[in-house]
């Protein structure tokens, strides 16, 4: 792409409505481009296919096909692929427009793919094939992608090389999959709207394993509890003094209203808010998935209603709550789109979502501690970054950002005595490192945690980080678009041609 180039934007779209358009590309690419015989432009698994489109306009640029597999179908067998359960992955038929081609647009739509599909389908093989041998692709498939070498299955031109991606990989490929495919979405202006919002619009949220994402719970919660509570509860009480000008902002539903706050974590938090005087009248509600933690809140607090359970799956009736409230939840979520869709679904219509979270896409200090940072981003599953993205997420699920409040948190404070200043709060050196400290608990980032520990306190450096709150609105009517015509379930057939 150059300069005179159109922006692209990328779309999930079905077979019955893009049908003719993606054929038609797959046939100028693969077949007058590149010689494949004309059946390539029809694969078997087309109608039960994931579709992402890339779009100038409403011209169709690019395109690629996720083709989905029950893992126990026989077909697979001719990739020698192993008798799995769960769903298994084949990536295949990616065309480009060659005015489209180069600038970094086949990555970014690689990585687009592997994020959603793991955070969607969390699938349990991952393969491509490569029609005829293509030393080159593999190379590129290796290098940036992770697929490792299965089988080679025939010989010379008619050899065909699947690649998987293996299962202990298949983490560490996705977060790395997730950091690449925000740098080079900022770069390229490209943003990928969310798969699980499009198989909930199709009817076909069975493919989504939720029972799986409950059960994975990446959150590394604070080794010792004991010994975080006091902490947590002082940054608790500090959160609450940063809240009231934004709370005394918000037009919250008039009570009697419902409550509900999502990785409500000791407690301690809920107690406070239940006393703004915009919530008089309200029920509420704390969840987590910790019991350890609500065993706390429920001491603490015995009037409030404590539920254990995650946030993808609350268990709680729909459209029963008018505010959703989650602070310091979001940067800990593996699946962000999840917790949005069961928001929507637990929100009255006109119901507020109100998010506080640190955003770590604002840390000012010493590239020593800018270190630190980035590579904990490298290998955590949550995203101490998702606060720049969320407005766009949150739309996909229809929330429109209402009120986006920052606060800067500055370690210049005379004293450990916070000081509130409008937008800025001043922290002592010591406070203000107690929010990074538990860093130093990650093995993989010990030595970093030194290094910026060090120079920390040795050297007297300023740093700061903003903390910020979004209050988004569920729409007062419910729209049309999430009246979606329901789908039969995939079947399992299979394409055998090379990813192009
Ligand atoms: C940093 S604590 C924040 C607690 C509290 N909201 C606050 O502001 O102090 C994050 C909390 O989110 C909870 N959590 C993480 N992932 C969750 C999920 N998928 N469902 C429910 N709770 C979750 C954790 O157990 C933890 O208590």
């Amino acid at each position: 792409m150059n300069k005179a180039t159109p922006a692209i934007q990328f779309r999930w779209v079905s077979i019955e409505t893009h049908g003719d358009v993606i054929r038609a590309l797959r046939r100028k690419i693969l077949v007058d481009e590149q010689g494949f015989p004309p059946s390539i432009v029809d694969a078997p698994g087309d109608d039960t296919a994931l579709h992402l489109c890339g779009f100038a306009g409403e011209r169709l640029v690019s395109a690629v096909a996720v083709f989905i597999h029950d893992g126990a179908d026989p077909e697979l067998r001719q990739w020698q692929l192993p008798e799995v359960s769960g769903l298994v992955t084949h990536y295949g038929r990616y065309v480009v427009d060659p005015e489209f081609r180069g600038a970094k647009l086949a990555e970014l739509m690689g990585r687009v793919l592997a994020r959603h599909v793991f955070e969607t389908l969390q699938p349990t093989i991952d393969f491509i094939i490569l029609q005829g041998p293509h030393r080159e692709l593999e190379s590129f498939y290796r290098r940036l992608f992770w697929f490792r070498l299965h089988a080679r299955v025939g010989a010379g031109d008619d050899e065909t090389v699947v690649m998987v991606r293996p299962p202990k990989d298949y983490p560490r490929a996705y977060l790395f999959a997730r950091q690449r495919e925000q740098a080079l979405s900022r770069q390229l202006g490209i943003y990928c709207p969310s798969l699980i919002r499009f198989l909930e619009q199709q009817g076909r949220e069975e493919l989504i394993p939720t029972d799986g994402h409950v059960r994975a719970n990446y959150y590394t919660s604070p080794l010792s509890l004991s010994d975080e509570l006091p902490r947590l509860s002082a940054q608790n009480r500090l959160l609450f003094a940063e809240q009231q000008p934004r709370l005394a902002q918000v037009e919250f539903p008039p009570g009697p209203g419902r409550l509900l706050d999502l990785g409500t974590g000791s407690g301690v938090y809920l107690s406070l808010l239940r006393a703004h005087a915009g919530l008089a009248g309200y029920e509420f509600h704390g969840l987590d998935l910790s019991s350890r933690l609500l065993q706390y809140a429920r001491m603490t607090a015995p009037d409030i209603s404590w539920h254990v359970a995650s946030a993808y799956q609350t268990g709680l009736p729909d459209a029963s709550f008018d505010v959703v409230h989650a602070s310091f939840v979001f940067i800990h979520l593996v699946n962000v789109d999840l917790a949005l869709r069961e928001i929507n679904r637990l929100l009255k219509p006109g119901g507020l979502l109100y998010v506080v979270d640190i955003n770590d896409a604002t840390f000012r200090g010493p590239p020593e501690i800018h270190e630190m940072i980035k590579v904990h981003a490298a290998i955590y599953e949550g995203d101490r970054t998702i606060l720049e993205s969320l407005p766009r997420r949150a739309g996909d699920f229809e929330f429109a950002l209402e009120r986006q409040f920052k606060t800067t948190l500055r370690n210049t404070a005379a004293s450990e005595t916070p000081e509130f200043l409008p937008d800025e709060v001043r922290l002592g050196r010591v406070t203000l490192w107690g929010m990074y400290s538990f860093l130093g608990q990650r093995e993989e980032l010990e030595d970093e945690f030194d290094v910026a520990q060090d120079l920390y306190f040795s050297s007297g450096c300023e740093i700061s980080v903003d903390v910020e709150t979004h209050v988004y609105r569920k729409p007062r009517a419910a729209s049309t678009a999430s009246a979606p015509p329901r789908r039969p379930r995939p079947s399992t057939e299979t394409s055998a041609q090379h990813a192009g």
